[in-house]
């Protein structure tokens, strides 16, 4: 079986290789940069195609010979930075998404497994846990990278109406974990953490999940859904505390103090006002922050059912990202991990 791996270089999509490679399929990968990805898959027998979604049909014939589509490229972190990114979130996570499983089903692809978000998820206004039935509408979206996911899960819909290639979407919960390179929302926080650059903490309610159980339900559905599911991929519902309580029993760095939700929304819209003016860019987000306090909780029972998902404790996913980070020098502190499993991935970059 050989299977072709979009967004190859991120956090998902490299796991997710190494996952093919681990279950003997044979592995083709899309990546913007040929430098950035034979050093993130350094090692491994990949073949590597360089292609950005913005222009899919220049490299989509590249598809020919596979069976299975991993689409895990996105136009993603950019999103909650400042500055308006519609254009190019809607082009790449929307419309060229779309081309990419026409030409797919043309080039002879047999199966596309598609990473949504669960950012497309309702919260439920009675508290219970929300499951793949709560979709949002588009104007609903908390933001518009959420917006752009919605937008293309409803076109990829349509579109299944009149294909006959199976689609089965992932919808993951926050990702952390070994190989965020670049690095995502997750990896900067645990960076930040672990230089000491967290000025507080507050109220929140997130669901998360190991990028490489994100990864594992990926092929999951590949072998063994038939199309047309989704899936929420969530492994625990935790807190910004707990996240930090654990990165402190991995580190030894102390967790910040906990501020009132009102004072840090408030300090947030002033640094987000400041760093825009001086053209920078904020830790967190208004955006992260409506995430973060929202406290909704999804379901992982379909996975788990469906899919015979198992989730990794947080801790170990946490220390694991943490001693990835250590691996490949991208701490300016010296630093000594308590002892944990490995991070099960080579040094990257
Ligand atoms: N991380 C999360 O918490 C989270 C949660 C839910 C859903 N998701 C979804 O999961 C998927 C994977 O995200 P991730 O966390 O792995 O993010 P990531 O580490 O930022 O990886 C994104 C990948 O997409 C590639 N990419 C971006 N723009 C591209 C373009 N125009 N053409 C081709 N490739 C492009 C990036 O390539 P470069 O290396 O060249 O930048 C990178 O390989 C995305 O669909 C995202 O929306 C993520």
């Amino acid at each position: 079986m050989k299977a072709f791996v979009t967004g190859s270089t991120g956090l998902l999509g490299g796991n997710l290789v190494r996952l093919l490679l681990e279950m003997g399929y044979e592995v083709r990968a899309l990546a913007r940069s040929a430098h950035k990805a034979e050093r993130f898959l350094e090692g491994l027998s990949v073949e590597i195609v360089v292609g950005d979604m913005m222009d899919v049909d220049s490299w989509a014939n590249q598809m020919e010979g596979c069976d299975l589509l991993f689409h895990t490229a996105a136009y993603f972190r950019e999103t909650f930075r400042r500055g308006d990114h519609w254009t190019n979130l809607e082009k790449v996570n929307a419309t060229n998404t779309l081309r990419l499983f026409k030409l797919a089903e043309h080039y002879g692809i047999k199966k596309i497994v598609h990473t949504s978000t669960n950012a497309v998820i309702r919260k439920r206004k009675d508290g219970t846990v929300s499951d793949e039935e709560d979709l949002l509408a588009p104007e609903e979206a908390l933001n518009l990278y959420g917006k752009s996911k919605i937008v293309a899960d409803r076109a990829i819909e349509s579109f299944s109406k009149t294909h006959d290639i199976p689609i089965i979407t992932v919808l993951p919960a926050w990702m952390f974990g070994p190989g965020d390179a670049a690095p995502t929302g997750s990896g900067q926080l645990t960076l930040n953490f672990l230089h000491r650059k967290v000025p507080g903490t507050f109220r929140s309610g997130i669901d998360v999940v190991d990028a490489r159980d994100v990864a594992l339900a990926m092929l999951r559905a590949a072998e063994k859904s038939r199309g047309g599911e989704r899936y929420i991929i969530s492994g625990h519902y935790t807190s910004l505390e707990e996240l930090f309580g654990i990165m402190n029993s991995v580190s030894g760095i102390p967790s910040p103090r906990r501020f009132p939700i009102p004072m840090v929304f408030f300090s947030t819209y002033l640094n987000e006002r400041m760093a825009s003016l001086f053209g920078k860019e904020t830790d967190v987000s208004m955006d992260e922050l409506r995430v973060m306090t929202e406290m909704k909780r999804t379901s992982n029972a379909k996975a788990v059912r469906e899919l015979g998902l198992t989730f990794r404790p947080l801790r170990q996913t946490i220390h694991d990202t943490v001693q990835w980070y250590l691996n490949n020098n991208y701490l300016t502190i010296p630093l000594e991990l308590s002892k944990g499993s490995q991070d099960g991935m080579p040094r990257g970059l």
